[in-house]
């Protein structure tokens, strides 16, 4: 369940509507919502509450705001990659610093654990992540993500003072542009170590789904996400169901990116 919400979804607690507490698996987006009252604190929120929070809240068209997310991050590679501003020297986000973040995460990572994945799923998760830095958290009026900004979100969890949301909605187009950035920068393709530890790119999907990055994570997607949920009923079903619609609306917006998949993977946890 908890892993089906966290891979679908990328909203754990819209989904499993965890308990806020030591285990507790929101991202900094959510607890600051939660911090400011946007959504309850015990984490119980419906799927509904909590997109229209994020919407409200971060100005996020409603598409988008359903699936966002927001890991933790290094802030502390700021200072090696960080661009300059009001706040001083390396102290912006920008896609350079996205771009070499990235690279250095990507191979600390690959050797450091010898069973390292990097599936286009998860690629597609950790590229629009670090893209939620640069349109989502950034000063709406500034349109910059600085240390002083995203310290308040991911270390504080909380709306820092004098933040403004993006004027406009953000929508996952524009998050698209710095997603695209990062791919053709990041010289990494979805891959995983083999069994000599050497990284090995993934065979590409069938098509159509091999027409497009995008369309290779959606199918990724569907391809580890319990095929039993198809087979669900009730208010869980309709959920499957509006999820996977907003996955294909998403990944539709890649050209030739035409078939509808529902969940095929194996069982989770
Ligand atoms: C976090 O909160 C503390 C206490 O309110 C404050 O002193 C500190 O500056 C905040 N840090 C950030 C990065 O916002
Ligand atoms: C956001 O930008 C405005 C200027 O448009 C500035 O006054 C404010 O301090 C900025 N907020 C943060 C948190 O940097
Ligand atoms: C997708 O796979 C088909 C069949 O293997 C191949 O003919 C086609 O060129 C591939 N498309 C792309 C964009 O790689
Ligand atoms: C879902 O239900 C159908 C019909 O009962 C069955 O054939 C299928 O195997 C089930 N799928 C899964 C993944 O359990």
């Amino acid at each position: 369940m908890r892993s089906f919400a966290a891979a679908l979804l990328l909203l754990p607690a819209a989904f499993a509507a965890p308990r806020a507490g030591p285990n507790d698996q929101r991202g900094p987006a959510m607890n600051t919502l939660a911090n400011h009252g946007y959504i309850p604190r015990n984490g119980i929120a419906s799927f509904e509450e909590i997109t229209l929070a994020l919407m409200e809240a971060f100005n996020l068209e409603l598409i988008f705001g359903a699936n966002m997310a927001a890991n933790n991050m290094d802030l502390l590679q700021l200072g090696k990659f960080g661009d300059n501003g009001p706040d001083g020297d390396n102290t912006v986000f920008n896609v350079e610093t996205l771009v070499g973040i990235k690279k250095q995460n990507i191979l600390m990572d690959q050797a450091a654990n010898s069973e390292f994945q990097f599936a286009a799923r998860r690629m597609n998760a950790a590229y629009g992540e670090a893209s939620f830095l640069l349109n989502v958290f950034a000063n709406g009026t500034t349109k910059q993500a600085t240390l002083p900004i995203i310290g308040s979100f991911f270390r504080n969890q909380t709306f820092p003072p004098n933040w403004f949301r993006a004027a406009s909605p953000v929508t996952g187009a524009m998050n698209g542009v710095a997603v695209s950035a990062l791919l053709a920068a990041v010289p990494t393709p979805p891959g995983r170590n083999n069994a000599q530890g050497v990284y090995v790119a993934d065979p590409a999907p069938p098509p159509p789904f091999n027409s497009s990055f995008g369309c290779a994570a959606y199918f990724d997607q569907l391809a580890n996400t319990p095929g039993v949920l198809v087979n669900t009923t009730g208010i869980f079903k309709k959920n499957v169901e509006l999820l996977a619609d907003i996955e294909f609306q998403l990944a539709s917006a890649n050209p030739g990116c035409t078939q509808k998949v529902l969940p095929f993977g194996p069982a989770g946890e």
